[in-house]
């Protein structure tokens, strides 16, 4: 689903674009920047950061929101991503279950796209009946 984007988002995205190119890719040579923005207005970057043991990589939202919880931040109002493809780059599957996680109501993810289009999505609707615990 797409929406207007908000000042707040683009300013996120922006976020997002400016960390893409610390992103630690020598493998894959995809470069990916996430930027979290919680309720208090703290946003927190993170990329992706690859190992020779290729299993081991954390993607850059996960990479994002390990560095916000640790500072203390948990209600997750959006989480922005850019990366060198050009591209939207969605989230994949483990980041979906741990955005919901953090999700406050329901979490804005924002892609940026080809030709400086900007993709909006709920987190609801990319991962729906997502895992909570207690079951
Ligand atoms: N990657 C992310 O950073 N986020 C995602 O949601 C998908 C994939 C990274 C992990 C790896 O370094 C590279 O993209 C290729 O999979």
């Amino acid at each position: 689903m797409n929406r207007k984007i908000t000042t707040h988002l683009e300013m996120l995205l922006k976020a997002a674009r400016a960390v893409v190119n610390n992103a630690y890719a020598p493998y894959s040579k995809l470069k990916v920047g996430a930027a979290a923005l919680f309720d208090d207005g703290a946003v927190i970057t993170g990329v992706n950061v690859e190992n020779a043991s290729f299993g081991l990589t954390i993607c850059a939202e996960r990479a994002a929101l390990a560095a916000a919880i640790s500072q203390g931040n948990r209600h997750l109002r959006a989480m922005a991503i850019a990366s060198s493809a050009g591209v939207a780059l969605p989230p994949c599957g483990a980041c979906r279950q741990v955005i919901a996680e953090f999700s406050d109501g329901d979490t804005i993810v924002v892609l940026d796209g080809a030709d400086g289009k900007v993709e909006t999505h709920l987190i609801s609707e990319l991962l729906p009946l997502a895992f909570k615990f207690p079951v």
